[in-house]
């Protein structure tokens, strides 16, 4: 059995999740799930980032102690998952003490090696990156990525010796096209990196941040967030083993936005490379949704609460508009309107509709039970072929997660399904008292149950819940319909969505 260990990133509990976290989530949930589908041991880590100045601030205002805080705020992202229906493998907490020790221990291992060295630093930070910026870097005197300002700080800290790296890295991506995915993101930070690069600045004053993790080697410092963040990945598996007792760590996927592809593919693979660990198989960077045409996101206010669409529409509805919608490395928007077409269109015209038809033909012709099929010719094989395509297509496409063209391949299966409905029309046939259309009658009802079947098995990762119970609707079990299932209660799985027209 394959293993496979993919991570979320450990988002800030500064303020509530919003779809971003949702949806990368989601997407990391899914990825997994299609893994378990196809024969892996499969498991992912997600958790939450807690300390630094954004919380430190967050609680400040608040007028509470930075743990109570953390503790409160970790909870809505603990509570949001299940009703996202992430089945997540473990949730970390980077204040717990076992987390805090590893950090601490990796510090004083790269320390004695003499990786780290201090200095006095001056620099353009931006509390919203939690990071440096150079002037060069800067659009408009502001921070390049959240175009918020920064602030100039100059005081003493601990640098790790990232410029020592340039060149391995450098040598690395070009020798694993596949590390960095997509791939107009690898050429992304091989152009970053066509610049000389700087050391790492890796403390902060205690003066300055109180919440943070204390270095060994100096305790007027806690550690940068992002050398703390990180090391998550480690630090939360390293006593987990798969089940044939190979070891978590290297990740095949961490699972990010692009807002944080520079901390993940050049921070993380350097300070690895200086702790002589093994890197992660594979860096996914997805786009932005984008609401209005600005970003998602919690520190500017803009925050739709993916839980409204959850309520209303139903969890699985919306985890397959996140999954169809976005091509997993482009921004994508969260419309409304486009919300609705896709539901109506893929699952209630398409999907829900061909599921409705198999159902009830079957039952009020062959008494509630999927009826063997007589003689299959060239029609069942041609439709057929679109499941078995949608199926390899599945099994090629996971590992660089291109699941839009997934959905689309099972969704194509499901249509050539409505078509050969309309064509061999089982209705007509049902009216027939001649054997050869009673035959046919049961050879299309067999068909197109398998095609759903399959449909349904390979869309389960997307619609867990909902997948359930169309399976049940077929009677069917793990393997193809022989013939014989007896099918479940009707359901109408997908409602359209009705709107009310102005
Ligand atoms: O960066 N669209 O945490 P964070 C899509 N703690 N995804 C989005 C998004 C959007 N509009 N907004 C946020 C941090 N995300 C660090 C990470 S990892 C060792 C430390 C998602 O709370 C996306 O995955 O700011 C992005 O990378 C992440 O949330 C940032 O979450
Ligand atoms: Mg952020």
């Amino acid at each position: 059995m394959p293993n496979f260990y993919a991570t979320t990133p450990i988002y800030y509990v500064n303020d509530r999740p919003h779809i971003g976290h949702a949806y990368t989530t989601v997407l990391t949930d899914v990825l997994t799930r299609y893994h378990k589908l196809f024969g892996y041991d499969a498991f992912f880590m997600t958790g939450v980032d807690e300390h630094g100045q954004k919380v430190q601030k967050a609680a400040a205002t608040r007028g509470i102690s930075p743990q109570q805080h953390v503790d409160e705020y970790s909870e809505h992202f603990r509570n949001l998952w299940p009703k996202l229906n992430i089945d997540y493998g473990y949730f970390i907490r980077t204040t717990d003490d076992y987390h805090k020790k590893f950090v601490q221990d990796s510090l004083q291992v790269l320390y004695d090696k003499g990786e780290i060295y201090s200095k006095e630093y001056s620099g353009w930070y931006s509390v919203g990156e939690e990071r440096f910026f150079e002037e060069s870097e800067l659009v408009d005197g502001k921070d390049p990525i959240s175009g918020r300002a920064v602030e100039w700080l100059c005081e003493k800290n601990y640098f790790f010796k990232m410029s020592k790296y340039q060149q391995r890295l450098i040598d690395y991506i070009n020798e694993n096209p596949n590390w960095i995915l997509p791939d107009f993101r690898r050429n992304e930070v091989l152009g970053f990196l066509k610049k000389p690069l700087n050391d790492l600045c890796i403390s902060r004053p205690k003066s300055r941040l109180a919440w943070g993790i204390p270095i060994p080697f100096d305790e007027e410092f806690v550690t940068y967030v992002w050398v703390d963040a990180l090391e998550n990945y480690i630090s939360g598996v390293k006593d987990r083993k798969h089940k044939d007792g190979s070891p978590f760590w290297p990740a095949d996927f961490h699972i990010i936005g692009k807002d944080i592809l520079t901390t993940h593919c050049i921070y993380w693979p350097t300070i690895i490379m200086a702790m002589g660990w093994e890197l992660p198989k594979h860096v996914l960077a997805h786009g932005w949704w984008l609401i209005d045409g600005s970003k998602m996101s919690k520190t500017s206010g803009t925050g739709v609460n993916p839980m409204d669409y959850v309520d209303t529409y139903g969890v699985d509805v919306f985890r397959y508009f996140l999954i169809r919608e976005m091509v997993v490395g482009l921004d994508a928007t969260f419309a409304h309107d486009s919300f609705v077409r896709r539901i109506n269109s893929d699952l209630a015209n398409d999907l829900g509709n061909g599921l409705n038809r198999i159902h009830k033909l079957t039952l009020t012709n062959f008494d509630g039970k999927i009826p063997a099929p007589v003689e299959s010719g060239e029609q069942e094989a041609e439709l057929l072929s679109y499941s078995q395509k949608a199926t390899q297509f599945a099994k090629e496409n996971i590992g660089e997660a291109k699941l839009s063209l997934v959905v689309e391949e099972i969704l194509n299966s499901v249509k050539a399904l409505n078509r050969y409905l309309e064509i061999t029309a089982p209705w007509k046939l049902a009216k027939s008292t001649e054997q050869k259309d009673k035959d046919k009658l049961a050879t299309v009802l067999y068909t197109g149950a398998e095609v759903l079947r399959i449909a349904i098995s390979l869309l389960s990762p997307i619609m867990p819940q909902k997948m359930e119970q169309g399976r049940l609707m077929l009677g069917a079990g793990d393997g193809p319909l022989k013939g014989g299932e007896v099918l479940g209660k009707g359901e109408a799985l997908f409602p359209r969505i009705q709107e009310e027209k102005e």
